[in-house]
C-alpha cells in the first residue's frame, strides 16, 4: 500500500511539473464513482448527462472558470467495496476530484482514502448520520444533497410546532444498502436529543412475511413514522384503518425523499378491492419529501437530459428521463468545485491542495441548477422539505401542505394546510385537559416534553430489563430510554465503520 501511495505521489509530482508549464488552461481529472446498474436512481447512465451538462455550462460561461478542462472518468462503484477498488485502480493518474459514491458503505471507504490522499470528494449521497462528523475520517467530504440529519430537522420542528411528545419509527431494514435504516437513524438521533420519547420497530420484508396487523397492534405512540416500500406502507395503513386508528388519535408519516411521485395522488390506488379503504386510510398519512424548486434554466437542463437518455446505447433505464435530486446534485457538485478551485487559486493555492479547496466549498451559497444552494460550515447542504397530505378526500388527491426551509428553520403553510390534521384528537388531550395546543405555542414545547420524559421514565424504570419485546419473533420493538441513548448511537456509528472495514479483517 505504501509503495502504491509513493507511486501515486511521484506520478502527481511529475504531473505537477508538467502542469506548471501551461498555466492558462488547466486540466482537472475527475473520477466519478457511481453504479452502472440502472436500478439505482443515481446510475452512471442517469447522472452522466447532468455532469456533462455542468461541464459544458462551465466552458460556455466565458468567465475565468472556462479555463478549466475537466477530464471526467466514469467508473462502476456498485454499492459496496467495488468503489474503493475502482479508486485504487485509478491511482496511476492524479485524481483532483471525486464525485460520488452515493451508497453509504461504498462511500465510507472511498472518502477515508480520499481524505488521506488530500482529494476532495463531493457527493449527492453519503447521507447517513455517520458522515456528519467530518473529523478525522471524512475531512474532504462535501455533501450537495441534504443529509438525513437535515431531513430529520423537519420532524424536530414539526414536533415542536404541534407539541407532539412521542413517536414510533417503523422501518424496513434490508441489511444491505439499509436506506431506511439510515433515514430513520437521523430522525431517531434528532428527536432523542430533544428529549422526545422514541420507540422503533424494525421489519425485514426480504426475510419475514409482513404481518401488518401485528405491527399495528403494537403501536402506542401518537406519531407513527414509516420508511418502507410503498406496498408495505399501504399494508400498514390498511391494517391501521381496520383497527380504527385513522380517526385522528394517531398521526402518520411516511418518508419518501427521492420519488415523491410514488406517493402523491395515486399511491393508495392499486385497482384491487381495497382501494376505497386505502383512500380513507391515506387521508391521515402525510408524506415528507424533498422540496423541489424550479427556475427557468431548469427547463433546458431537463430537456437536455431527456435527449441524452433517449440516445441509443442506454438500456434498461426505466423512467431515466425523470430528473432527480442526484442529477441536480452532481451537476451542482462540479460547479461548486470550479468556484472553490478558482477562489483557492486566487489565494495562491493549486488544485493539488485538496483541503484548501474543500475549505472554499464550505460555508457558501451559490446558484445551482434548480435554485440557491447553501453549504453550511460543516460542508453539508441545507435542505428544504415538503409535507404532502390528502386535500381532496373524494378524489384522494395529494398536495403540498407545508414547506420547511432548513436555512431559517421555518414552515410555510400552503393553502391546503389544515391544522386539524396535525393536532391529536382523543387520548392525549383527554389525559392533559389544559393542553390546548395551538401551533404557535412552541415556547412550551420543551417544558412539556421534559415533564413527560420524567413521567415516562418513572413508569419504565421498573421495566428496565425489558428493553426488547418480541412479537412472534418477527418484529422487534425497542423502547430506548435516555440512559441507553449514548450506547445506541455509538453502536450505529460503529456499525458503519465495522461493516465497511470488514473486508480488511477477512484478508488479514
Ligand atoms: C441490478 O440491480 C437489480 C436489483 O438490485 C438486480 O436485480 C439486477 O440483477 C442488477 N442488474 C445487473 C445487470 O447487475
Ligand atoms: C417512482 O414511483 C413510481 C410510482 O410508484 C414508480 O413507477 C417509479 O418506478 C419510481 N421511480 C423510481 C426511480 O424509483
Ligand atoms: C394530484 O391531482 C391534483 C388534481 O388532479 C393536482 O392538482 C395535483 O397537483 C396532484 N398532486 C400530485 C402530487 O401529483
Ligand atoms: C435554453 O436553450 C435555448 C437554446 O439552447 C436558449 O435559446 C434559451 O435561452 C435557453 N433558456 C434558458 C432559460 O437558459
Ligand atoms: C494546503 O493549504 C494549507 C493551508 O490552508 C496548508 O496548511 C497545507 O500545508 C497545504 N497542503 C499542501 C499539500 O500544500
Ligand atoms: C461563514 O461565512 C460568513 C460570511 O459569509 C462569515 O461571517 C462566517 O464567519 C463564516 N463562518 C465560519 C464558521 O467560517
Ligand atoms: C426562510 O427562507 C425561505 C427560503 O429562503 C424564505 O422564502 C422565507 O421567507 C424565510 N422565512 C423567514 C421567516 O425568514
Ligand atoms: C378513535 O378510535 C379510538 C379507538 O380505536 C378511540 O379510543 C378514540 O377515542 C377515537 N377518537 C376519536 C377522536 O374519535
Amino acid at each position: 500500500m505504501s509503495c502504491l501511495v509513493s507511486l501515486c505521489v511521484s506520478l502527481w509530482l511529475v504531473a505537477l511539473v508538467a502542469r506548471t508549464s501551461a498555466s492558462s488552461d488547466e486540466d482537472i481529472n475527475v473520477l466519478v464513482l457511481l453504479p452502472e446498474n440502472n436500478s439505482y436512481p443515481f446510475s452512471i447512465a442517469r447522472v452522466k448527462p447532468a455532469i456533462e451538462y455542468a461541464k459544458q455550462g462551465i466552458k460556455a460561461n466565458g468567465g475565468h472558470l472556462s479555463q478549466l478542462n475537466f477530464n471526467i472518468k466514469y467508473r462502476n462503484s456498485e454499492c459496496g467495496n467495488h468503489a474503493l477498488f475502482a479508486l485504487i485502480d485509478e491511482c496511476n493518474t492524479r485524481t483532483d476530484l471525486i464525485l460520488g459514491p452515493v451508497c453509504e458503505y461504498a462511500a465510507a471507504g472511498v472518502i477515508r482514502v480520499a481524505s488521506h490522499w488530500d482529494i476532495p470528494v463531493i457527493s449527492a449521497g453519503a447521507l447517513a448520520v455517520g458522515f456528519d462528523e467530518k473529523n478525522p475520517e471524512y475531512t474532504h467530504l462535501t455533501r450537495v444533497a441534504p443529509s438525513y440529519m437535515k431531513m430529520a430537522k423537519t420532524f424536530a420542528s414539526l414536533f415542536d410546532q404541534f407539541s407532539w411528545k412521542n413517536a414510533i419509527l417503523i422501518y424496513d431494514d434490508d441489511k444491505e444498502e439499509r436506506n431506511c435504516y439510515f433515514t430513520m437513524e437521523g430522525v431517531y438521533v434528532i428527536l432523542n436529543a430533544e428529549e422526545y420519547n422514541i420507540a422503533h420497530l424494525t421489519i425485514n420484508s426480504k426475510e419475514d412475511k409482513l404481518d401488518a396487523d401485528e405491527i399495528v397492534k403494537s403501536l402506542h405512540s401518537e406519531v407513527v413514522v414509516i420508511c418502507a416500500h410503498a406496498d408495505i406502507v399501504r399494508e400498514i395503513m390498511l391494517a391501521a384503518h381496520r383497527r380504527r386508528m385513522t380517526n385522528g388519535s394517531y398521526i402518520f408519516f411516511n418518508i419518501d425523499l427521492f420519488n415523491s411521485s410514488a406517493y402523491g395522488n395515486g399511491s393508495w390506488k392499486r385497482g384491487d378491492k381495497y382501494d376505497k379503504e386505502a383512500r380513507a386510510a391515506y387521508s391521515v398519512l402525510n408524506t415528507v419529501t424533498l422540496l423541489r424548486t424550479v427556475k427557468p434554466e431548469f427547463e433546458n437542463f431537463t430537456i437536455e437530459l431527456k435527449k441524452s437518455v433517449q440516445r441509443p446505447g442506454v438500456r434498461d433505464c426505466k423512467d431515466c428521463d425523470n430528473v432527480n435530486m442526484f442529477m441536480e446534485g452532481f451537476h451542482d457538485a462540479l460547479l461548486l468545485y470550479a468556484i472553490a478551485l478558482h477562489e483557492a487559486k486566487k489565494s495562491g493555492y493549486s488544485k493539488t491542495n485538496g483541503s484548501e479547496i474543500t475549505r472554499h466549498m464550505w460555508n457558501r451559497t451559490f446558484e445551482g441548477i434548480a435554485g440557491q444552494v447553501f453549504i453550511d460550515t460543516n460542508g453539508d447542504r441545507e435542505g428544504d422539505f415538503s409535507v404532502m397530505s390528502m386535500t381532496d378526500h373524494e378524489a384522494g388527491t395529494y398536495e403540498t401542505v407545508m414547506n420547511y426551509f432548513g436555512i431559517n428553520r421555518t414552515f410555510q403553510m400552503m393553502p391546503g394546510f389544515n391544522s386539524d390534521k396535525f393536532l391529536l384528537h382523543g387520548r392525549s388531550i383527554a389525559k392533559a385537559p389544559s393542553d390546548h395546543v395551538t401551533p404557535d405555542m412552541s415556547s412550551c414545547g420543551l417544558g412539556v416534553s421534559a415533564v413527560t420524559g420524567i413521567i415516562v421514565g418513572a413508569l419504565l424504570g421498573t421495566a428496565l430489563l425489558m428493553a426488547f419485546y418480541f412479537f412472534r419473533k418477527n418484529y422487534r420493538i425497542t423502547i430506548e430510554r435516555r440512559t441507553n441513548r449514548e450506547e445506541f448511537n455509538a453502536g450505529k456509528h460503529r456499525q458503519l465503520r465495522e461493516d465497511s472495514i470488514r473486508s480488511n479483517f477477512s484478508t488479514a
